[in-house]
């Protein structure tokens, strides 16, 4: 079967980087399916996974932590999923990614693929749904029934993948009032297409542009880019008693000792975690797929998807690396098809 992968941690621009390759077709057992892949997704995971540097890949990687398809095959021991059902997952990074035209996936952390979304819309989803939606309604507890309606949310970086689906949550399920930052014209009408109530930016200081929007502080901090810089700056735009969640690791150390005096709560959200440490309640990522979903169905929720940028291959998939490692994508990349 056909694939996309690498064996050397590469620039994108280098020939090598990505390769078209020809691999062996896996064989499900246990709770795996075998999904035809019919459209990925691409995430800073991959560019990140992929990114230059001096050590030696032992075997052929293969990248692609968000995909749509229909079951080939399941494992003896599968129960939620048949051949022939379709559907839409982000898979386990410990485990080779999508990018191949079938695809081994527990079927734990697969969803049904909304009917009323093409393979191409669906791929757009999974990935940045999970974190969304665990990072809001687990990590940071907010309500998703509108319990805490009205209390305010800063989201940063509220025109990426995560960012685009992040605020139509918090909208449409939790009725939160959203302030998004975005810098750029574009990406200010994205978010505020998308449901946010005020827009800040953040190349710029914000607890002065919070201020002028009479919210000096919020609730709840979704921080969806470069925490090391922004980081020091979150005790003062939080409410006491808040909670702020990162999803982008440090590489210094976080200080917490200034969310001591408002009683702030401070967690990371990591959307690996269950398919990692294969929790015992991994199949909470299927049942979240399957509400989300039915939201997709209903039309509560949109696809974030945003540009189709082909068939499934090397040449492709480099057009949406580079697009990522430039840092301004605005919704979500697709590619479709082998
Ligand atoms: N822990 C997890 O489980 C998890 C899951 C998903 C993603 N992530 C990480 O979360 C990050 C976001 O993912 P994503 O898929 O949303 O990425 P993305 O789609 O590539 O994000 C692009 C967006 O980032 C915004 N941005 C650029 N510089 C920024 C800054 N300094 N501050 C705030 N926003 C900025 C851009 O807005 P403008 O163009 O308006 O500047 C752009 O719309 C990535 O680092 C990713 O690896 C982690």
């Amino acid at each position: 079967m056909k694939a996309v992968g690498f064996y050397k941690y590469l620039p994108i621009e280098h020939p090598e980087s990505l390769l078209d390759v020809e691999v062996e077709t896996p064989q499900p057992s246990g709770r795996d399916l075998l999904v035809e892949v019919k459209a990925i997704s691409v995430n800073p995971v991959d560019t990140k996974r992929r990114a230059a540097g001096p050590r030696l890949a032992n075997a052929l990687k293969v990248l692609g932590w968000d995909a749509a398809g229909v079951v080939a095959a399941a494992g003896p021991e599968a129960e939620l999923f048949k051949p022939g059902d379709k559907v839409y997952y982000a898979g386990s990074n410990q485990r080779p990614g999508a990018n191949s035209q079938l695809h081994l996936v527990d079927e734990r952390i697969v969803g049904t693929k909304p009917d009323n979304l093409s393979f191409a819309e669906a791929a757009a989803m999974p990935l940045t749904t999970i974190t969304a939606w665990e990072a809001m309604f687990e990590r940071m507890g907010i309500s998703k029934s509108g319990t805490h309606a009205g209390r305010r949310l800063l989201i940063l970086g509220g025109a990426g993948g995560v960012g685009s689906i992040a605020i139509q949550l918090a909208k449409k399920l939790a009725r939160l009032t959203v302030i998004a930052s975005a810098s750029r014209p574009d990406s200010i009408a994205w978010v505020k297409g998308l449901g946010a109530d005020a827009v800040v930016d953040h190349t710029q200081p914000l607890p002065e542009q919070m201020a002028a929007l009479g919210a000096p502080e919020a609730d709840y901090i979704f921080c969806c880019n470069d925490t090391d810089r922004i980081f020091p700056v979150l005790p003062r735009l939080i409410a006491p008693q808040g909670r702020i969640c990162s999803i982008v690791r440090t590489l210094r150390p976080v200080d917490l000792a200034p969310l001591q005096e408002k009683s702030v709560g401070f967690s990371w959200e990591g959307m690996f975690t269950r398919s990692t440490f294969r929790t015992p309640d991994m199949q909470a990522q299927h049942n979240l797929l399957e509400d989300a979903a039915g939201l997709l169905e209903a039309g509560t929720l949109v696809t974030t998807f945003r540009d189709n940028l082909g068939m499934i291959c090397a040449a492709t998939l480099k057009q949406a690396h580079q697009r990522i490692e430039h840092g301004h994508v605005i919704g979500k990349l697709v590619l479709e098809g082998f």
